[in-house]
């Protein structure tokens, strides 16, 4: 009996260690085959008609003004369902900003809000917080970018948040990290001082200069939505959320780094690439500002083109790459210059390099921007236009790739705006009007939080919803 039962027991362990060993086989072949094995097979859909990167993502939206709302922004063009938190009333700040059509939310807000909706709540009524925490169930992402510790008063710490959602990653902008300065308020122009793009901009006899490119607020903006989106492909892993945090300072910082490097190569010599290098004027201990020289090894600068006394955007930039360089002498009618010691070689060029722009700018003055930008790409010369505002709006191929769109608005009519720069294949962003104030606030509490009439009407009479009225205002 006990040799059967033996036997049996051995037979039976064979069979599951057969089957062990079969499986286990199984595995590695796959990922052998396909490094990529756990994903799921390839879609069979067209491209661009099976959903979007981010469809399946919804995110609480708390941002306001420019940083926040630019990433949460390009979020949505990805696929994620943007629910924008507002302030009962008031909502973003900049609705009411810069306003260009009386009664219509200004473009500074419809170009920062596309794709998203909209639901106003006070954060600080009791009923308006029972909202918010059932948001923070549902959503896989907070984004903010309120000044420091302001959620934290609205009772939104970290650790509230994540015991109500553990997957819950919650996303700040902030102006400065920890540090001296992190409880300060931060603006757009502050950051690019700080982040050091104000001391490098501008011309070394002339103040510090911010630059009209929003690096402070959009380039954080974008700096937050990369951390996110890695923070989301983590959380596959792991299954939790973390905190992200994009400091507008870092952000200013990581985008002027080729200054940074110019500061400590300052150690070694004078910066032959600078102007001043060729002007005999000594550099002092820190990155100097170097006007429109290229920030690269290839020297550039910007040169006055056919109109420029009546048209302040007839220049262009012209980069006297060195492979190039026999062209250019040809197209200026300097052939000697080939081959003239003083300037064939890029290390003779350097100190001469005012010399040399002026010589170009005479050729460049006899043409348009246009002209010189089509006979110096015949030749592989890089130059760039200096396109003002009015032509980049009128421009047909930025119309056709949709970077610059038309939208449709209720209230203020048609407007341009900057559609989504990045194209994906597979993720095609259309760009929707920005949400009116509370327009989906019903569709939110019902849908998504699954809310009952009764509920809605209760969390709406409390006034967690709507403005104070004016009578209350005043009391
Ligand atoms: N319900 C109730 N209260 C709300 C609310 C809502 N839905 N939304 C915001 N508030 C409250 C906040 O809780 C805060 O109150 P508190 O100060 O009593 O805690 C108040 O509104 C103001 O928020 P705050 O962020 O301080 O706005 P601000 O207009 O004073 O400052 C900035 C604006 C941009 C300077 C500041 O938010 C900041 O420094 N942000 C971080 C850096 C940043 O992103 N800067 C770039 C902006 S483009």
């Amino acid at each position: 009996m006990a040799r059967k039962k033996q036997k049996k027991t051995k037979a039976a362990s064979k069979k599951r260690s057969r089957k062990v060993v079969k499986l286990a086989a199984r595995k590695p072949a796959a990922k052998k085959a396909n490094g990529n094995g756990h994903l799921p097979r390839p879609s069979s859909k067209p491209f661009g008609q099976d959903g979007k990167a981010l469809t399946g993502v919804r995110i609480l939206d708390f941002t306001h003004v420019q940083s926040g709302p630019t990433c949460t922004q390009l979020l949505a063009w990805m696929g994620a369902d943007v629910i924008k938190v507002e302030r009962p009333g008031v909502g973003d700040i900049t609705r009411g900003q810069l306003v260009d059509v009386k009664g219509a939310d200004s473009l500074y807000f419809t170009m920062l809000n596309h794709n998203k909706r909209s639901i106003t709540i006070d954060s600080k009524h009791p009923q308006g917080k029972r909202v918010l925490d059932e948001l923070i169930k549902k959503c896989d992402v907070l984004v903010e970018n309120f000044a420091p510790g302001a959620l934290d008063r609205m009772g939104l710490t970290w650790e509230h948040i994540h015991r109500l959602n553990p997957r819950m990653i919650v996303a700040s902008v902030k102006g400065f990290g920890p540090g001296p300065y992190e409880d300060c308020k931060v603006y757009e122009n502050v950051a690019q001082c700080a982040g050091g793009s104000a001391s490098t901009t501008g011309f070394r006899e002339g103040p510090p200069l911010v630059t009209g490119a929003q690096i402070g607020d959009s380039g954080t903006g974008l700096h937050l939505a990369l951390g996110i989106v890695c923070a989301l492909y983590q959380r596959n892993r792991t299954g939790r959320g973390q905190k992200v945090l994009a400091a507008m300072q870092d952000g200013v910082l990581n985008l002027c780094r080729v200054k940074l490097r110019d500061q400590q190569r300052l150690k070694a010599g004078p910066l032959t690439e600078y102007s001043q290098y060729g002007e005999g004027i000594p550099f002092g201990d820190a990155t100097p500002r170097a006007g429109n020289d290229s920030g690269g090894g290839q020297p550039g600068w910007i040169l006055k083109c056919k109109g420029w006394e009546n048209d302040p955007d007839a220049y262009i930039y012209f980069i006297t790459q060195a492979p190039v360089w026999q062209a250019i002498c040809d197209l200026i009618g300097e052939p000697t210059w080939k081959t003239d010691p003083e300037y064939a070689t890029p290390r003779a060029r350097l100190p001469k390099l005012k010399q040399i722009f002026g010589r170009i700018e005479q050729w460049t003055m006899t043409k348009t921007k246009f002209e010189v930008m089509e006979l110096c790409n015949k030749v592989d010369i890089p130059v760039g236009p200096i396109l003002s505002m009015k032509e980049i709006a009128e421009e047909p191929s930025l119309r056709k790739t949709g970077t610059v769109v038309e939208v449709d608005h209720p209230t203020r009519g048609k407007y341009l705006t900057v559609g989504n720069p990045i194209k994906m294949s597979d993720s095609i962003s259309e760009v929707k009007r920005s949400p009116l104030l509370g327009e989906h606030t019903d569709e939110i509490l019902s849908q998504v939080l699954g809310f009952k009439v009764a509920e809605v009407n209760e969390i709406k009479n409390s006034g967690a919803l709507s403005a104070p009225k004016k009578e209350e205002k005043a009391a």
